[in-house]
């Protein structure tokens, strides 16, 4: 069970960490051998792999387009990994000039490493704290400094809860961040799963038990549960590469569908 008192998460370069690894997925430039080598091997056993941990970015990217259209301009990010390639603030600042980002990881290094690249972003800031402690993200002085809680916010819980053990009550902790919400609050979520491709799903965890976050894959019918009593929008909760496809999205199914998630609003 996590403990407030734990101590924080230690740097580790000698073992892959997700959010490099997902940088590298991504082609980005904030990964080491060690993680480029996870990913080569990755590719080489899943071919096509690459276009899951591409899905999932492009999955936010329609996300928070979504959310920006329907007038939510402030963003909470839990387990954000490294803010490149399409990540939130860039994809508000798209659309407009008003809009706020608070980035939070619990992974010193992917810290390190963001928060220059916010330097000249003063509506996007990162913060080091962990999602399993509550009180530690929404009392953070950035918090209150960047959002306002008496707004609707959109709290993102991308590709993280599947990294956080049952022993530390997943479901729980969402509730309790729903209920930190204020009406008009959005939920996205995503998460991966093995219902539709259990070989494929107990590979790559397989592979992540060798990292320093190893990830579980759960049920769809768990991951819907998430979303509690907040109002799911269409077309609910679903494979993601079938969450509100691009008009011009021709294939609406992945080689390997495992990642699974939806976006819900709170009524009010
Ligand atoms: C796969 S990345 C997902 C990045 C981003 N959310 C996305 O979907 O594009 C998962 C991130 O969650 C972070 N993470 C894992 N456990 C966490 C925890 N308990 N608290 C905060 N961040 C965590 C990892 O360090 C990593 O950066």
């Amino acid at each position: 069970m996590f403990d407030t008192q734990d101590p924080p998460r230690e740097m580790d370069i000698d073992r892959p960490c997700a959010a490099r690894i997902y940088d590298a997925f991504l082609g980005g430039s904030h990964n080491f051998g060690v993680e480029r080598g996870f990913v080569e091997r990755v590719e080489e056993t899943l071919p096509g792999i690459t276009e899951t941990y591409r899905e999932n970015r492009a999955f936010i990217r329609r996300a928070v387009e979504y959310l920006l259209a329907r007038g939510v301009r402030q963003f909470l990010d839990l387990g954000s990994g490294i803010p490149t390639i399409g990540h939130v603030h860039e994809v508000a600042r798209r659309r407009t000039r008003h809009f706020r980002v608070l980035y939070v990881d619990n992974e010193p290094l992917t810290v390190a490493h963001s928060a220059p690249l916010l330097a000249d972003e003063p509506r996007a800031e990162i913060i080091r704290a962990d999602c399993r402690d509550p009180e530690s993200v929404l009392r953070a002085p950035e918090a209150a400094e960047l959002l306002d809680f008496g707004q609707p916010v959109g709290l993102l819980l991308s590709a993280v809860l599947h990294f956080v053990p049952d022993a530390d009550d997943p479901s729980g902790l969402v509730r309790t961040y729903r209920a930190a919400l204020p009406p008009g609050s959005h939920l996205v979520v995503s998460h991966v799963t093995g219902d539709r491709d259990t070989r494929a799903m107990g590979v790559l965890e397989d592979f992540y038990a060798e990292t320093a976050d190893p990830l579980r894959a759960r049920p769809t019918s768990w991951i819907d549960g998430l979303f509690g009593d907040f109002e799911l929008l269409p077309p609910g909760a679903t494979y993601l590469s079938a969450w509100r496809p691009d008009p011009d999205q021709i294939v609406t199914s992945t080689r390997y569908p495992l990642l699974y998630g939806g976006v819900a609003r709170k009524s009010g």
